[in-house]
């Protein structure tokens, strides 16, 4: 099949030369429209090399065309029937748009409907472009403020550190968070999923708890607030907002306008000199006084930045990450890597994102079946995954059914208990040995559960060297005239030894991980 990667109206294109010699490698072919990478410093010349073919306008007759937005409607007419089209469709908002592109039999995918589960991070346009957003969004901040971020103190006097508040502690603001942290402000974040303030206090920052209990949310995104909640958050937003140099809004509910966070009368209440950077602008905006796509800047003398193309602002590594995630749902869609796009609709991910189908396989079939909105998919949130001072920060939320059960408190009374009978049934030297194995039991629960998950492998490996102990003792027991004590003494060198070089290796091997591999 062959892949049309037209020129966009912005910076951005949705493939570049490294994502388009992917494609190819799943046995597609693919056609560039000339100058579609110019804005992002790829010239045709590299597609070329990369082994696409360099076309006009005929671009759109391809038979699966990717875009960043949804094509104009002349873009769409030109379009085969039978063809696909995948694109940042918004489906939920464009009712009109999915009946036209059944009426005239297009497959479409919608790059922006991925489900929120660890399996689909990879293909997650929404998280992507949002994590380069937040990333623009402290530069573009830094750049209207007119003071430094980290606090210094010099021969000329003291610089107080910038105070960053984020609402929103989604994709956007955690690399938003991660930011302004690595350049020295101090961080606050606010979100109404409770369940975001270990991702943000990972990420350096502290979390301001709404103080109306707010709720778990399910599907990794957040639900409308009640009355009670409403209020007492605008009330925070209020005084933290006051309190800060710097305010980024990234609140947002899908499908939802959204939601206004901050008033003309809280603005009015902020510092001169400060500044918010509506992330939410292009939906509505979190502030009321936002204009989008312009910085404006009010009275008081605080700058409102409603930019709405904050990836845009990083084209070659925006394009670079939407192409890349257009390639990992390619590799999942051609599992023969022939260049034959498959639709397993039993697979959550394909049938999440499949708007339309085509009934290519229907002789005269005219139309193709609507399949939006696709079935829900519950999925639990959790930690985020790849939060790291990079940014690189996702709101992941991880693929189980059902919440993890927690073990309930009653197992420990019957460990306790049994370990008690055993230590009283035993003979007097035999019962202090086993009382220092509760204890060591007792204590390694206490330090494994209090480390975070990601660190465990680490621990683990390094703890590992606790096998000393036990090399220790075979060593002194290994010339025992017992053949069998003897044998055994030898066979726990072996594994010990095993155990603790292997911890080592282990250790290292994620060390120089965490050191980019350098
Ligand atoms: P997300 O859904 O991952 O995060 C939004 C967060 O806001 C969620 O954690 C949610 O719980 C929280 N939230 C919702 N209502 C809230 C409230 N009233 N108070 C506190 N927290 C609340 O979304 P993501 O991907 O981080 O995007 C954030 C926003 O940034 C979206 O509006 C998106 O459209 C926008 N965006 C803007 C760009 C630009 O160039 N301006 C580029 C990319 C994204």
């Amino acid at each position: 099949m062959l892949i049309g990667i037209p020129k966009e109206p912005l910076a951005l294109v949705s493939a570049t030369p490294d994502t388009v010699s992917k494609l190819i490698k799943l046995g597609y072919d693919v056609s560039v429209e000339s100058g579609a990478g110019d804005n992002a410093n790829f010239p045709d010349s590299q597609y070329e090399e990369a082994g696409a073919k360099i076309v006009g306008d005929d671009v759109w007759t391809a038979d699966i065309i990717t875009t960043l937005d949804t094509p104009t409607a002349a873009q769409r007419t030109a379009m085969q029937p039978g063809a696909t089209i995948i694109s940042r469709l918004a489906p939920g908002r464009n009712e009109e748009l999915i009946e036209e592109l059944a009426s005239r039999n297009i497959t479409s995918v919608a790059m922006d409907t991925v489900p929120r589960i660890s399996r689909a991070q990879s293909m997650d346009v929404l998280s992507s472009q949002a994590n380069i957003a937040g990333y623009r969004a402290v530069v573009e901040a830094a750049n209207t403020f007119g003071r430094l971020f980290t606090g210094q103190v010099t021969a000329a006097g003291k610089v107080p550190p910038a105070v960053v508040y984020v609402i929103g502690a989604g994709v956007a603001g955690l690399a938003a968070i991660g930011t302004a942290n690595s350049m020295g402000a101090i961080v606050k974040a606010t979100d109404l999923r409770p369940e975001t303030a270990e991702q943000v206090e990972s990420m350096g920052a502290e979390f301001v708890e709404i103080p109306v209990a707010t709720e778990k949310s399910e599907d990794g995104y957040a639900k409308e607030m009640t009355q009670d909640q409403a209020q007492a958050a605008a009330k925070l937003y209020a005084a933290e907002s006051a309190k800060a140099d710097i305010v980024i809004t990234t609140a947002n509910i899908p499908g939802r306008k959204s939601p206004v966070l901050l008033t003309a009368a809280d603005v009015a209440a902020m510092k001169p000199g400060s500044i918010i950077v509506d992330m939410a602008a292009a939906n509505g905006g979190n502030c009321e006084l936002t204009v989008p796509g312009e910085i404006t800047t009010t009275d008081n003398g605080v700058s409102i930045i409603g930019y709405t193309d904050l990836a845009g602002r990083l084209p070659a590594q925006a394009s670079q990450l939407y192409g890349q995630n257009i390639v990992n749902l390619l590799k999942l869609m051609t599992p023969e890597k022939d260049g034959q796009i498959a639709f397993d609709l039993e697979d959550v991910i394909v049938r999440g994102i499949t708007v339309t189908k085509s009934q290519n396989d229907t002789a005269g079939a005219a139309q193709a079946d609507i399949l939006w909105p696709p079935p829900p998919v519950k999925v639990s949130a959790a930690p985020a995954s790849n939060q790291n001072n990079n940014a690189n920060a996702t709101a992941a939320t991880s693929e189980t059914e059902e919440e993890e059960k927690k073990p309930s408190g009653a197992w420990k009374w019957i460990a306790g208990a049994l370990g008690l009978a055993l230590i009283l049934a035993s003979p007097m030297q035999v019962a202090t040995e086993y009382m220092l194995l509760m204890l060591a039991i007792v204590v390694g629960f206490y330090v494994i559960t209090s480390v975070t998950h990601k660190l465990h492998t680490p621990l683990m490996a390094e703890t590992n060297a606790i096998s000393g102990i036990i090399l220790v003792g075979a060593i002194l027991q290994v010339g025992s005239s017992n053949i069998a004590v003897a044998a055994l003494a030898f066979l726990a060198i072996v594994v010990a030894s095993i155990n603790i070089f292997g911890g080592f290796f282990v250790t290292r091997r994620m060390l120089t991980m965490f050191d980019g591999g350098n």
